[in-house]
């Protein structure tokens, strides 16, 4: 009956199928924490969770899920935006899991944004291990959500294809225009 997955879904079976035990990988829009905390599972006690949002409130619902599950040491909380990645990244990285649009029972203005969110992508593609994956769900519904999918079409659609893969996975027959799933897959370095 549901053979067809959800974009959200997907984007969490993807990352399942390849994030394993010792890894680093951002969430880089925690939120509520749900993306944080299959991470956390997934990475293991010799991993790390690098998870960023600009909201404190964000923030303190990731930490309390996290402290719930028992996961909180696997991940570093940081209150910034996601476009500034790079300075707190030590390493490389083998997954980065981006959720854009609002925080769902938060305020619908503070929204992810076109230009940063590009530069953090550009961010997580250099930190990206060879086989490393991105994944991001891009939120149409609302103001600003059909601009952001614009703009990251335009720029992964041109990322060369001897270095990367590049899949859009869209649902096109339902109303509302639902989420979508962009998944980059980085071939080598
Ligand atoms: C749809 S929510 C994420 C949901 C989350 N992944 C979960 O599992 O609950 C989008 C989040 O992106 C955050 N955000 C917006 N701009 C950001 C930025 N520049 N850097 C990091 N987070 C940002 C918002 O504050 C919001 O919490």
């Amino acid at each position: 009956m549901d053979a067809i997955k959800k974009p959200l879904i997907m984007a969490r079976q993807f990352i399942s199928n390849h994030v394993s035990n010792g890894d680093h990988v951002v969430d880089a829009t925690a939120g509520n924490g749900w993306d944080t905390l299959l991470l956390a599972q997934l990475v293991g006690n010799g991993g790390k969770v690098f998870a960023f949002d600009i909201q404190k409130e964000a923030l303190t619902s990731t930490r309390e899920l996290l402290e719930v599950k028992g996961l909180l040491h696997r991940v570093q909380l940081i209150i910034d935006g996601h476009e500034h990645m790079n300075s707190y990244l030590d390493g490389s990285i083998s997954a980065a899991m981006f959720n854009l649009g609002y925080l769902p029972g938060g305020v619908h203005s503070i929204i992810t944004r076109p230009e940063t969110t590009i530069k953090a992508l550009k961010a997580a593609l250099q930190k990206l291990r060879e086989g490393g994956l991105v994944t991001i769900v891009i939120y149409r519904g609302h103001d600003g959500g059909r601009a952001e999918e614009s703009a990251l079409l335009a720029y992964a659609s041109r990322l060369k294809q001897q270095k990367f893969t590049v899949l859009h996975y869209d649902i096109i027959n339902q109303g509302n225009m639902p989420p979508c799933l962009m998944v980059i897959e980085k071939l080598t370095e």
